[in-house]
């Protein structure tokens, strides 16, 4: 394959990233992008030069493309994605959460397999300078005995934001801060220090009138022992402060600050210049979609590891149901026994009108 051709399903806040970060890609390229709202759309086709669509069956039935990034509200990722395998054999990314449900993300891997495409699962974070050498760090043993992993995010989202679309601050669709904001940084938890044994969380609504959480705080104990605290809110006036990361071992400390987890400020595990670890993005969806991308490329054409792959993505949600169903519990829970939040992902009667919002026919059938 010369080039991967890519197209984009969902034209709204976070496309745009998307559709910059293919074009700085070599041996990539953007063929096309689709949103039901033609106006979106075309906003990005023009910047961009491609074609725009309001219909995907119509874009995958005339363009060729090799990979279409799935951008569409959280709830509906599953269902566009086990579509567009099954009908068009296409390979997927997924913007996080790769679905509200852990078994929607089995469904998705398995769809995968079954029509020979790859599945990615974003989680741009992971490619933060900062954070790409924390994760040296840990794998070079320099932490050495890890004692405690701590994620802090102090972001504001106001009622206006959850009102912008249907789809926010629902549980079916959309899940609280723990799924739509702090998953990037539950991930990275994960992905640092290990498989996590038993959580524990509590959920509280404090200034957005929504039915999901806009603030929590969840305890983490990995198998190996090590323990982490998560703090999130979408609750933090007037402006987005922090989303932060620390981790203490006992040869050193390491604390990643900034908007995105993108400034190392603490590092006492030996002399390295922090300033050249760390970086300044525009918003906190940082740089990372960049390499992300170009990951999923190499992995097409050069038959590469994937950058972050489904089961990857799954773990991270199996984790996430874990804390809403401590929270939803009262009480501490063990993910061996596979629990499962009660109203994250589940589709309820009074939002059925959502999902026909963004559900497209498929005229070719
Ligand atoms: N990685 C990140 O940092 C990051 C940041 C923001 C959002 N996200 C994720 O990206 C996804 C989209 O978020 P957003 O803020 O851009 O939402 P958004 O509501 O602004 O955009 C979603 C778009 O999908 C379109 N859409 C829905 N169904 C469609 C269909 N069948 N065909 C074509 N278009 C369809 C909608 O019209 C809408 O324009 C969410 O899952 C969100 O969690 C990730």
């Amino acid at each position: 394959m010369k080039e991967v051709k890519f197209a984009l399903i969902g034209c709204g806040r976070i496309a745009q990233w998307h559709a910059d970060a293919i074009r700085q890609i070599k041996d990539a390229r953007l063929v096309a992008v689709c949103d039901l709202v033609e106006e979106k759309a075309e906003t990005i086709a023009k910047k961009h030069g491609v074609k725009h669509y309001t219909n995907y069956h119509d874009m995958l039935y005339k363009e060729d493309i090799n990979v279409v990034n799935i951008i569409t509200p959280s709830g509906m990722h599953a269902e566009h994605a086990i579509d567009i395998m099954n009908t068009y054999k296409k390979h997927v990314v997924v913007e996080k959460p790769m679905a509200l449900r852990v078994e929607d993300c089995q469904a998705m891997i398995e769809t995968a397999k079954k029509n020979k495409v790859s599945i990615h699962a974003i989680f741009q974070n992971r490619f933060n300078k900062a954070v790409l050498k924390v994760k040296e760090a840990m794998q070079d043993g320099l932490f050495g005995k890890i004692v405690l992993g701590t994620v802090r995010i102090r972001w504001c989202r106001t009622q206006k934001y959850y009102e912008r679309d249907p789809w926010r601050g629902k549980w079916s669709f959309d899940g609280g801060v723990l799924t739509s904001q702090a998953v990037h940084h539950i991930d990275l938890l994960r992905w640092l220090l290990g498989e996590p044994e038993v959580v524990s969380g509590i959920a509280s609504t404090r200034l957005n009138d929504i039915e999901v959480e806009d603030t929590a705080c969840a305890w983490i104990r990995f198998k190996n022992g090590a323990l982490a605290a998560i703090e999130a809110t979408t609750a933090a006036r007037p402006d987005d402060l922090e989303a932060s990361l620390s981790i203490l071992g006992e040869q050193g400390t390491v604390i990643v600050e900034g908007v995105s987890v993108n400034k190392i400020t603490t590092w006492t595990l030996g002399k390295i210049n922090m300033k050249e670890f760390s970086e300044a993005p525009p918003t906190i969806y940082g740089f990372g979609h960049i390499p992300f991308l170009e990951g999923v490329v190499k992995s097409i054409r050069n038959k590469n590891p994937y950058p972050i792959s489904g089961e990857e993505g799954e773990k991270t949600i199996r984790l996430l149901h874990a804390i809403y169903s401590s929270i939803e519990q009262g009480k501490h829970v063990y993910l061996d026994d596979e629990p499962r939040s009660l109203r994250l992902g589940i589709l309820k009667q009074k939002d059925k009108k959502i999902r026909d919002l963004y559900i497209t026919p498929n005229p070719y059938r």
